[in-house]
């Protein structure tokens, strides 16, 4: 089983993926670390040097390779991944995947990413908290059609990583 979690960013997909497939001794991949190995550079230096075009491109070819070269594993994807190209049909019609949309409010979002705020190229220049909650609510306006098309939708809110771990082993 490949076991495939979406989300927008600071949504929780790298956290509860690793502890995921911990649980499940499968090997985990978290999609944006897999590019910055393969590329060696980092996800910012990508955007910077060759622009949000190309790393979509580039997403696509990783998470096909990912998808078709192993079983048994959790995969974190970006939270763009599932909203661009033809990522989406490829995560749904592979066989042996089972996908799930970890559902966070904007506050929550906001929240986690003050805990992490340098490696997002995308947020760089929104500058107060008031832009970044516009920002927030209105790219997730846009990306709910996608997420929500995920096999499961968990919700993350006030709940731990242990639950929500077992919110998706349940659903297995
Ligand atoms: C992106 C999310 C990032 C990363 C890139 C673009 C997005 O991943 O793939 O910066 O479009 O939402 P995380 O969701 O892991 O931050």
């Amino acid at each position: 089983m490949i076991i495939v979690l979406m989300g927008y960013m600071a949504s929780g997909k790298s956290f509860i993926g690793k502890s995921l497939a911990k649980k499940l001794n499968y090997n985990f991949f978290d999609l944006d670390d897999y590019i910055e190995k393969k590329e060696e550079k980092s996800i910012t230096e990508i955007f910077n040097s060759s622009g949000e075009i190309y790393f979509r491109k580039i997403e696509t070819n990783y998470l096909k390779e990912i998808l078709t070269s192993n079983k048994d594993i959790v995969l974190s994807l970006g939270g763009g991944t599932p909203c661009y190209g033809t990522n989406l049909d490829l995560i749904k019609n592979t066989k042996g995947v089972v996908s799930f949309y970890l559902n966070a409010s904007i506050k929550t979002i906001i929240s986690r990413l003050e805990n992490e705020p340098s490696k997002r190229p995308l947020l760089t220049r929104v500058k107060s908290n008031e832009e970044l909650q516009e920002f927030i609510g209105k790219h997730l306006f846009e990306r709910n059609q996608f997420y929500n098309q995920a096999n499961y939708t968990i919700e993350t809110n006030n709940a731990t990583v242990d639950s929500i771990v077992e919110d998706i082993v349940a659903k297995l």
